[in-house]
């Protein structure tokens, strides 16, 4: 087996398994959009990705796996070899729903609803050791499989603790880490224990470059450091007990050409034409979003009844495209979430639907073609975050918009570092304001919303994943 001058380390990985009732094993490519921008990126075929197994199908392919390289039987994983770790299911479930989607998750995007969360106690001490123990088992798979002076590339916030422990190992590599979410202010940031903001901060100054989607969340983990640390901290260089560690910031964008390709096949020609039949005539609003509790969708679906109530001029000539995908429903917080848009949606309809006109169409199934389809006839579309690292879905609007579009953005979504000139931005708690901004957009005239969409879209693609994968191995 040849070491690896190129490694790639994430919790989700570009395949997955899935376990057939007779036993056998399917695979398919992994969802998300890390894995369309590492495998853009790899396509020399030198890297190696370690990834955990997600569930028992993953965990059986990996331990069938020869050396732990899985056999990818001509899948596409932009060339690279996948080890897949097969973490015992106890361990991998505590560090990646309690503590990665839960707690540190839930402080980067200032989630807490903290009369009741979060609670450290002896349990979640437990927790955390099984975090560390997922992460030593990345370091271990990633010092095996890396050649002399190889570059690692580790991934968002289940790993945090993988750059250090990695160093302890292999004081040869050149490591790298990347963070997709935001990062909170120290004020917040120290509702984590003491020894465990520490822990997360050194564990990731073990990297030699450390980059985030924003200067918003570069700053604020800069912030971090001196405050919790102690660190030096000078131009973009983080100094502490005798190590340096770059800051760097790269915002992501979208592939035109293959998301313009993709959205040009059957299945979604389809589903273009059966949402328009549904839609009408009428003006449409989209929001397509993973139902996380980040996204706002509430709020969302409140600022769409008050522009009901308020501009009564759009009852009957508005729908309101509302794709809200299922996520981490092994979580109560994230289905109970889920429960409340289907219920505020019923108010919705309860209070506007008559003569033939239902003001909403709500889908909470999968549907990747169905989401590029309702992005092509969108008038307008709303990305309302809470609090966003990037948020693709902004992007991939203008690029995809058949007659313009305009975009209702909440300021706190890192999209909105470049694509604030043309969109629309609010406040997301403001549910008012966003009320107000989806009549503004429904109102702008169409040449000046075709102009905005254009300069939008080109704003989304000049910083496609293969330029963001690049500047990572550039970091180092
Ligand atoms: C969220 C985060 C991303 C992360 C992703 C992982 O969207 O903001 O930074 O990569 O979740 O999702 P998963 O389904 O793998 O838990």
């Amino acid at each position: 087996m040849h070491q690896a001058k190129v490694l790639i380390a994430s919790n989700r990985g570009p395949v997955a398994f899935r376990l057939g009732d007779d036993g056998s094993l399917r695979m398919s490519r992994g969802g998300g959009g890390l894995v369309s921008g590492v495998s853009a990126a790899t396509s020399d075929g030198a890297a190696v990705w370690v990834c955990a197994a997600l569930n028992d199908g993953d965990r059986m392919a990996a331990a069938r796996a020869p050396g732990g390289r899985l056999d990818l039987d001509g899948h596409d994983t932009g060339g690279a070899a996948v080890r897949m770790l097969p973490i015992d299911e106890t361990t991998f479930r505590r560090a990646y729903n309690v503590v990665a989607n839960s707690t540190l998750w839930y402080v980067n995007h200032t989630l807490f609803d903290t009369p009741r969360m979060p609670v450290f106690d002896a349990r979640w001490s437990r927790y955390w050791q099984a975090y560390v123990d997922y992460n030593t088992a990345f370091a271990d798979a990633l010092a095996e499989e890396a050649a002399d002076g190889a570059q690692v590339l580790v991934q968002d916030y289940h790993l945090f603790l993988v750059p250090a422990l990695l160093r302890a190992r292999r004081p040869d590599l050149r490591i790298g880490h990347f963070t997709h979410t935001p990062w909170a202010e120290p004020s917040y940031f120290s509702v984590l224990p003491d020894d465990i903001a520490r822990s997360v901060l050194s564990g990731m100054l073990g990297a030699d470059s450390v980059g985030f989607l924003s200067p918003r969340w570069a700053e604020a983990f800069v912030r971090c450091c001196v405050r919790l640390l102690g660190a030096d901290a000078g131009g973009t260089t983080v100094h502490v007990a005798g190590r340096s560690t770059r800051v760097f910031v790269h915002a992501l964008g979208v592939d035109g050409d293959e998301l313009r390709e993709r959205a040009a096949q059957p299945d979604v020609v389809a589903r273009r034409e059966a949402l328009r039949h549904r839609a009408g005539d009428r003006r449409i609003i989209v929001r397509v979003d993973r139902t996380e509790l980040s996204k706002n969708i509430v709020r969302g679906l409140h600022a769409y009844r008050e522009l009901l109530r308020n501009w009564p001029e759009h009852r009957g000539n508005v729908v309101h495209v509302v794709l809200a995908y299922p996520s981490r429903h092994d979580l109560p917080d994230y289905r109970a979430y889920t429960a409340e848009v289907q219920r505020v949606a019923r108010e919705i309809d309860d209070e506007f639907a008559g003569d033939g006109w239902a003001p909403l169409i709500l889908e909470v199934n999968d549907d990747y073609p169905r989401s590029l389809a309702a992005l092509q006839l969108a008038d307008v579309l709303v990305v309302n975050p809470l609090r966003d690292g990037m948020n693709l879905v902004a992007k991939e609007g203008p690029v995809l918009s058949h007659d313009g579009l305009a975009i209702v953005l909440s300021r706190e979504a890192g999209a909105a570092d470049e694509l604030a000139g043309d969109a629309l931005l609010v406040n997301p708690y403001h549910v008012s304001g966003t009320a107000a901004a989806m009549h503004e957009a429904l109102s702008l005239p169409r040449d000046e919303r075709q102009r905005r969409s254009e300069r939008m879209a080109v704003a989304a693609t000049a910083l496609p994943p293969r330029a963001w994968m690049r500047a990572q191995l550039d970091a180092l």
